[in-house]
């Protein structure tokens, strides 16, 4: 554990006294940064973006800087405001009202941003989904919400059930494509008949903002649920970890179909008024480096498969650009491995900030900050406002250095507030006054967090959260799969890789071919970060005596570990 430190950088950071800060802090302090502390109404869209659009000094600023292969696009604060304006209007005409669930399911891009905005402006819930999704996935998110409009494009049409999904009214289309069928909205048409004036709905702090579905180990993806009020931790955090200053170009990769391009792709820059670069596409060291040079982004918040993925291309790659606009670095959403911290202080002479939460938490709780030292291979700290805690089962704190489980002090501002429709599994949550997250972890004497592993069946590939279950119940539907168990395997660059076992129905045999129609089964009927890349076909998939599969068991199998306790092994 006695690593090396890397000591803090000198800068004028925005959270100079990390320990004065947190002793006297209240999150209602934080709120007088925003106009609504004198109404009480809010709306997290006007916050953001129209905000700054009334200023006159920001009206004009970049807000959305669009990189993509073969597009290229600026939209100021006051444009953004006013395409916003303009498809709130649109929802507005097709009857689309406070508390309504819409779900986003595109690429990003300008029209993604306008339409996100749009939504929150009439007081609607927000539902963003991968483009990758294939029909089950975004079949099971779009019953389980109800969500009444779809905002898609013509390609992706395909993948959308439109039988199963009664509560669905209207589907709005992006793009070029065939769109004369009664449910469906013409985007760029009904965009330039709306008027730019729309009166925003204001709501409570507490109502609704944002549903994002994530995956446990059992049961069908749930829906996390956020209100408006998550928006002052968006805007303490940006200051504080992200460390954003007005001139500031700020580049997160992640993609809004996933918490951290909502938290941090949208809310974060926006209610500081910065210049924030989304990029299309995929990954590859040549467009992300390019990217970083072209717009010279100083603050760049990114995720250690990325990361890794960089240091694998080699100092060749990384020297052909220049990256010397780069002030501050930070990675979420899987462990940080202490090397490519290393790596970060040679290839961009900066120190890489881990930082810790959960689609859940709705913001960072535990991170790494400009002024504090950070200790390779830890998440760092609680910021302020935070109590975090390792706790037993019972909900009781253990001492430093002893692993538990990862825990958070309930009440603050970001924290979902429901799973949809599943009041349950929103109270298994909390135990004591603790929410639990599900990750095991120790403190140090010092206070600095340490990740071990997730305490579940959960698996964490590319950063992307899958619940086994939900590759299992795919698997199963395939007709040469009897039983199936999933787990999370060890990879160098991934994180983990998805492995399944399966038992085959009679008359089926293992080949190269079956492997690979099954693997193509869950790619295109799941999607595809949740397909196979590993299948082992055994007789019998191991289970207890109630009938559930014991993946930890295969788990030790494939890892080499010693069983553990099998007494509930069925025969
Ligand atoms: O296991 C932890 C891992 O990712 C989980 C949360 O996944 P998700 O909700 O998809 O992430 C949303 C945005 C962060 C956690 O329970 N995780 C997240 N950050 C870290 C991490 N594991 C190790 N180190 C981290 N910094």
């Amino acid at each position: 554990m006695d690593m090396q430190k890397v000591p803090s950088r000198e800068g004028d950071h925005n959270l100079k006294d990390y320990e004065q800060v947190k002793q006297n802090f209240s999150w209602d302090k934080v709120k007088g940064n925003f106009s609504w502390h004198e109404t009480g109404k809010v709306n997290a869209a006007y916050e953001a973006i129209d905000r700054h659009a009334e200023d006159p000094q920001k009206q004009n600023k970049t807000a959305l800087l669009y990189t993509a292969p073969g597009r290229e696009e600026r939209l100021t604060f006051g444009e953004l405001r006013n395409l916003s304006n303009r498809f709130a209007n649109v929802l507005k005409k097709h009857d689309v009202n406070k508390g309504d669930r819409v779900f986003l399911f595109m690429p990003r891009s300008p029209e993604f941003y306008a339409a996100f905005f749009g939504i929150l402006k009439v007081g609607a819930i927000a539902g963003p989904l991968f483009e990758a999704f294939m029909e089950q996935a975004v079949r099971d998110r779009l019953q389980d919400s109800e969500a009444k409009v779809l905002i898609t494009t013509p390609d992706l049409l395909e993948r959308v059930p439109q039988d199963d999904l009664p509560s669905l009214e209207k589907i709005v289309l992006v793009g070029e494509g065939e769109k004369s069928a009664p449910v469906y909205v013409d985007y760029e048409k009904e965009m330039e008949q709306a008027s730019d004036a729309f009166s925003i709905e204001w709501v409570d702090l507490e109502d609704g903002m944002l549903l994002h579905y994530t995956s446990g180990s059992t049961g069908k993806p749930k829906g996390v649920y956020h209100v408006h009020n998550a928006m002052i931790q968006h805007y303490a955090t940006a200051e504080w970890v992200l460390d954003l200053k007005q001139d500031d170009i700020y580049w997160c990769t992640a993609d809004p179909g996933w918490v951290t391009g909502t938290s941090y792709g949208i809310f974060a820059p926006w209610l500081h008024g910065i210049t924030n670069v989304i990029r299309g596409g995929r990954f590859s060291p040549e467009d992300w480096y390019g990217t970083i040079e072209k717009h010279e982004v100083s603050v760049w918040y990114t995720a250690p498969t990325a990361l890794r993925m960089l240091v694998s291309a080699g100092a060749d790659v990384a020297n052909k650009f220049a990256l010397s606009s780069l002030r501050h670095i930070l990675s979420v959403g899987e462990p940080l491995n202490p090397e490519v911290v290393t790596w970060g202080l040679k290839a961009f002479d900066l120190r890489i900030h881990d930082t810790w939460w959960m689609t859940e938490t709705g913001a960072i709780l535990i991170a790494n900050i400009p002024s504090e030292e950070i200790r390779p291979g830890s998440m760092g700290k609680p910021v302020p406002g935070i109590e975090a805690a390792i706790i037993d089962n019972e909900g009781n704190e253990v001492p430093a250095k002893q692993m538990g489980n990862l825990a958070i002090k309930e009440g603050w501002p970001s924290m979902m507030r429901a799973v949809w429709n599943n009041p349950s599994k929103f109270e298994s949550y909390f135990i004591n006054g603790w929410y639990v997250s599900g990750d095991s972890a120790y403190k140090d004497e010092d206070g600095y967090f340490w990740f071990q592993g997730r305490l579940d069946d959960v698996i964490n590939t590319s950063g992307e959260r899958v619940g086994p279950f939900e590759v299992e119940s795919k698997l199963i539907e395939h007709e040469a799969i009897a039983e199936a168990g999933v787990i999370g395997k060890p990879h160098p660059e991934r994180g983990e890789i998805i492995k399944a076992f399966i038992t085959l129905n009679d008359g089926y045999k293992e080949s190269e071919e079956l492997l690979e129609d099954i693997r193509q089964f869950v790619k295109t009927g799941l999607s595809a970060h949740a397909a196979p890349r590993e299948i082992e076909v055994k007789d019998a998939i191991p289970k207890t005596r109630s009938g559930k599969i014991m993946r930890r068991l295969l788990k030790s199998w494939e890892l080499g570990l010693p069983t553990g306790d099998t007494s509930t092994l069925e025969e």
